[in-house]
């Protein structure tokens, strides 16, 4: 027999009212990754026929973030249910399995879904349904699975709903349901809204369908699946977080990164990290940084969409930003930003810089202080400093600019014109000495102070 399609349909419609927050609930980051992007993933890989993705009206940005998927609006927030009755005039030719998941559980594993979608094709016609069940350590706000003697499930009640002795029951809905397309809008149908939020639940599907002499089925997973947990308020989503940087810096240290204080390690989704890289504590990565071996990071550093070549040394204090290219043992120092700007092979900068749409040739020296000043108020110009160059302390360099070969500037130089290969370029204004007129000021002054407190007294 040959196997049926997959349409995937995430619900994503919800206000996400207890997140207190202005963002879609699933597009709130995690590791630095919209949520809802973990599960189009994970989705992806059963190669399903389409996804569907229901948002509410006025929620381009999660289209956005799905596409090339599709959206569909659900026009008014009235519950899981209703939100999946959205999809009958898209779905209703369609002969396969439906899989139904709420965008907020966003880490859910794909081997739990192909477990759903197993025990749904090996099942006979009658049973319409399978959920994912899980036991997490505090089941409050999640639907309990209500089973029966031989093992069936026969209904979904949700924490609201429940009586004190099933809301002590621990086997909890995570989420996902997987349906066969025959009978999901049937069942659908006949959802009421009589319960205490208004709503037409999906879950109640499975009570519907218990009561048309129709079995429903369920997947447990063994233990209580940190993976599952549906996020609901900041509180969930600080705790999914947590455990996500707890699996990336367990990944990074099972490669052989050397993470000095590992909790204070913040990375992202992205992060590449080589051989014998250390990292000392309290560094945060951003998306899209990528630090190649022999790296050293040192205390204090954000880096974001950077890359670090092999033996380059960074920190402590020093920040990367979008566009930042260290080449191999290039030095980034403390309290230096890059941004947009090549550091090429050797090169220093070590202490209190601005190197914005640049480069620093290979080998050049940046002194203390040194700005790219490549912003005019109105456009961003590039400054270029030469391979071997020395640029003296507290130098403005004011872009577009070019700095030659071997060039050096004279500490304090405000930098408006190309300098040539090799040359000496001194702006600033020529040093004047007058001899005695210290003293003799000095003498004055004395003078005048005496005067002064004669008056007073
Ligand atoms: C839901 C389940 C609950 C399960 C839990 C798992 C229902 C009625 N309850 O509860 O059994 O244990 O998830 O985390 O299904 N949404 C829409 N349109 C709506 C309402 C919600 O698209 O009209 C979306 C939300 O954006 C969210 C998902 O559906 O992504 C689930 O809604 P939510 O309000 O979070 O349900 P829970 O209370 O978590
Ligand atoms: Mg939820």
């Amino acid at each position: 027999m040959t196997q049926r399609g997959i349409i995937v349909v995430i619900l994503a419609a919800g206000k996400g009212t207890r997140m207190h927050s202005d963002l879609p609930k699933v597009l709130h980051p995690l590791a630095g990754r919209p949520m809802i992007q973990y599960l189009i993933h994970t989705v992806e890989g059963l190669e399903p026929e389409r996804v569907v993705v229901i948002v509410g009206p006025g929620m381009e940005s999660v289209a956005r973030a799905v596409a090339p998927h599709w959206t569909l609006i659900q026009s008014h927030r009235l519950g899981t249910g209703h939100a999946v009755a959205a999809t009958r005039e898209l779905l209703h030719e369609f002969n396969g399995e439906i899989l139904v998941l709420c965008g907020d559980v966003p880490l859910l594993p794909r081997a739990a879904l192909s477990r759903m979608l197993s025990v749904i094709r090996a099942a006979d016609l009658q049973t319409c349904l399978v959920v994912l069940g899980f036991h997490p350590k505090n089941p409050a706000g999640y639907g309990r699975l209500i089973t029966a003697s031989d093992g069936s499930l026969c209904a979904i009640v949700e924490h609201q709903e429940a009586t004190p002795s099933q809301q002590a029951m621990g086997l909890c809905n995570a989420g996902a349901i997987v349906v066969r397309s025959e009978y999901l809008f049937h069942l659908l149908s006949a959802v009421g809204n009589n319960n205490a939020a208004r709503e037409y639940y999906l879950t109640d599907i499975v009570a519907v369908a218990t009561h048309n002499g129709l079995s429903c089925s369920y997947v447990e997973t063994e233990s209580e699946a940190v993976e599952l947990f549906g996020i609901n308020t900041q509180r969930d989503l600080a705790r999914a977080e947590a455990f996500m940087q707890e699996q990336l810096r367990g990944a990074m240290l099972d490669s052989g990164v050397t993470l000095v204080d590992p909790l204070t390690v913040h990375c992202c989704f992205d992060t590449k990290i080589g051989r014998n890289v250390i990292i000392h504590p309290y560094v945060v990565f951003g998306s899209g940084v990528t630090i190649e071996d022999n790296v050293e990071i040192q205390s204090f550093c954000h880096l974001e969409q950077s890359t670090v070549s092999a033996g380059a040394r960074i920190g402590p204090y020093a920040r990367l930003r979008p566009g930042a290219k260290i080449h191999a043992n290039a030095h980034i120092g403390n309290f230096v930003e890059i941004k947009s700007s090549v550091v090429e092979h050797g090169a220093k900068v070590n202490h209190l810089s601005y190197i914005g749409n640049g480069r620093v040739g290979a080998g050049a020296n940046i002194g203390a202080g040194t700005i790219f000043c490549n912003y005019d108020g109105y456009v961003k110009a590039s400054t270029d400093v030469g391979a071997g160059a020395f640029i003296g302390s507290n130098s403005a360099l004011v872009a577009p600019v070019k700095i030659g070969d071997g060039a050096i500037i004279g500490a304090g130089s405000v930098i408006t014109k190309d300098v040539a290969d090799n040359a000496l370029a001194v702006a600033r204004c020529l040093q004047r000495e007058r001899p005695g007129w210290a003293s003799l000021r000095h003498n004055k002054t004395g003078e005048g102070k005496t005067a002064q407190k004669r008056r007073i007294k």
